[in-house]
């Protein structure tokens, strides 16, 4: 049977088949056969704006593949690092590769002198660190000007270490800046979150050690959130990087998407919630005002999720290792309570609102003593590699510049009517 479907032009009659491409319908075939009838999908809900083989999800079935491995596997078994290797180069590295990838990545975590002195000294005392961060990243766009040979594959690779690498260092320089202390070199002979931990962390100690169970914590935390496909902040990256922007002013332009509380800020919009809610009595008067529309249950829902996020499952687990360290969170037993009522409510079965990502990071994360400002700061350093790896892929293909159309639904030609006379 053809994949095909076949619709009814009501204007002339005419019968139009439009071809089934990959399940969907491939834009310019409909284009050539409907001119001047426009696909309207705001929040691009509907619409395939790429052809990726990055990422794969399934949110009927809760299912969630980097380049073909399950989400569960590599949060098990992998490093960040290695996964960033994996999303950018399409296979997991050889002991080799991931040596001399670890490598590059380590001695490339430094930034100028001049733009620690300058830049970012230059920001106001409580600047938030996400600000920061963002506009850190487009700086470093004009300390590597090579970085606009975006056509060349090794300049191109050269200028993803380079910010693999940087993104904690700018991370922890932020949140070093915004509480007056000052900034923590990186430490070579830490791994990836170690060396993250350090920066953040140290005082006077001439070495940092982290608890390895947090360290391994966060690793998998950035594990869960390096790539998600075509989400605001990757879309963002393509978008700007579809102009053939250099990759630092694209990472800065998903930095700013993700900055945005329905994005990125959800998880310390977890712990606001939690807090407002304030103790476990209030909890069923919390989902009677979240079933009568006067509140949101945050970290519940998805707009692809329609069944747990496998990534809660994984956060839940890894939540509990934490808490055996650093004690529990008091804001646990609220949160297991309003999972375990939401989970039986007809109200959010019927609609299908499972726990996401974000219900439990953020608990994570505030007893790993980050402050909720870092929370998408943290978010960024892990997602750094998601975004590259689509720039990288989209810059392989014959891709167009982004250039949505529009539904125009204003005035009709009028003239211009002179000051006085309006
Ligand atoms: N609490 C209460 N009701 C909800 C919620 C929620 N968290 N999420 C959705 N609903 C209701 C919604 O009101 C609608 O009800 P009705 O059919 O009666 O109008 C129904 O469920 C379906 O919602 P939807 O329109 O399919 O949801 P959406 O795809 O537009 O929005 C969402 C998805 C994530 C923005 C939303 O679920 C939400 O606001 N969740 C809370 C914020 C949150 O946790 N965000 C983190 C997302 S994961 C991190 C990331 O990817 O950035």
């Amino acid at each position: 049977m053809a994949e095909s479907i076949t619709i009814t032009d009501n204007r002339t009659g005419e019968e139009l088949e439009i071809p089934l491409v990959n399940g969907g319908i491939d834009a310019a075939e409909w284009r050539s056969l409907l001119p001047g009838v426009w696909f309207h999908d705001p929040g691009l809900a509907t619409t395939s704006a790429a052809e990726s083989a990055v990422t794969y999800l399934d949110g009927d079935n809760g299912v969630l593949r980097h380049r073909g491995y399950p989400i569960e596997q590599l949060a098990e078994h992998s490093t960040y690092l290695e996964v960033a290797y994996l999303l950018i180069h399409g296979e997991l590295p050889t002991q080799d590769q991931l040596d001399a990838w670890v490598h590059d990545i380590t001695h490339h975590t430094y930034v100028h002198e001049n733009f620690r002195k300058r830049f970012v000294d230059a920001f106001h005392y409580n600047a938030h660190p996400m600000g920061m961060l963002e506009s850190s990243v487009a700086g470093l766009s004009t300390f590597y000007p090579e970085a606009k040979e975006i056509e060349d594959p090794e300049v191109r690779m050269h200028q993803v270490v380079r910010l693999i690498a940087k993104m904690p260092t700018l991370a922890a320089m932020a949140y070093r800046y915004s509480i007056g202390m000052p900034f923590v070199f990186p430490d070579n002979n830490l791994d990836f979150p170690g060396n993250f931990l350090s920066m953040m962390w140290r005082v006077a100690e001439p070495t940092y050690e982290a608890d390895p169970v947090l360290t391994r914590a966060l690793d998998t935390l950035f594990i869960l959130h390096a790539d998600h496909e075509q989400n605001c902040s990757t879309t963002a990256a393509r978008v700007v990087g579809s102009s053939h922007a250099d990759p630092y002013s694209s990472v800065a332009a998903a930095c700013a998407a993700l900055y945005g509380p329905r994005h990125g800020g959800a998880n310390e919009a977890v712990l606001s919630m939690l807090n407002e809610i304030g103790s476990f009595d209030n909890v069923d008067r919390f989902i009677a005002g979240v079933k009568d529309g006067k509140e949101r249950l945050m970290g519940f829902g998805h707009r692809v999720y329609k069944s747990y996020d496998p990534r809660a499952t994984i956060i839940k687990k890894t939540a509990h290792e934490v808490f055996a360290v650093t004690g529990q969170n008091p804001w646990l037993d609220i949160a297991l309570k309003l999972e375990e009522v939401a989970l039986e409510d007809d109200y959010f079965v019927s609609r299908k609102l499972y726990p996401n990502v974000d219900f439990y990071s953020g608990l994570i994360y505030q007893s790993m003593g980050f402050p909720t400002n870092m929370f998408t700061v943290l978010f960024a350093i892990a997602r750094t590699s998601g975004w590259l790896a689509h720039w990288t892929e989209m810059l392989e293909q014959s891709s167009r510049i982004a250039r949505p159309r529009q539904v125009y639904i204003g005035e009709d030609t009028r003239d211009y009517v002179p000051i006085a006379q309006r």
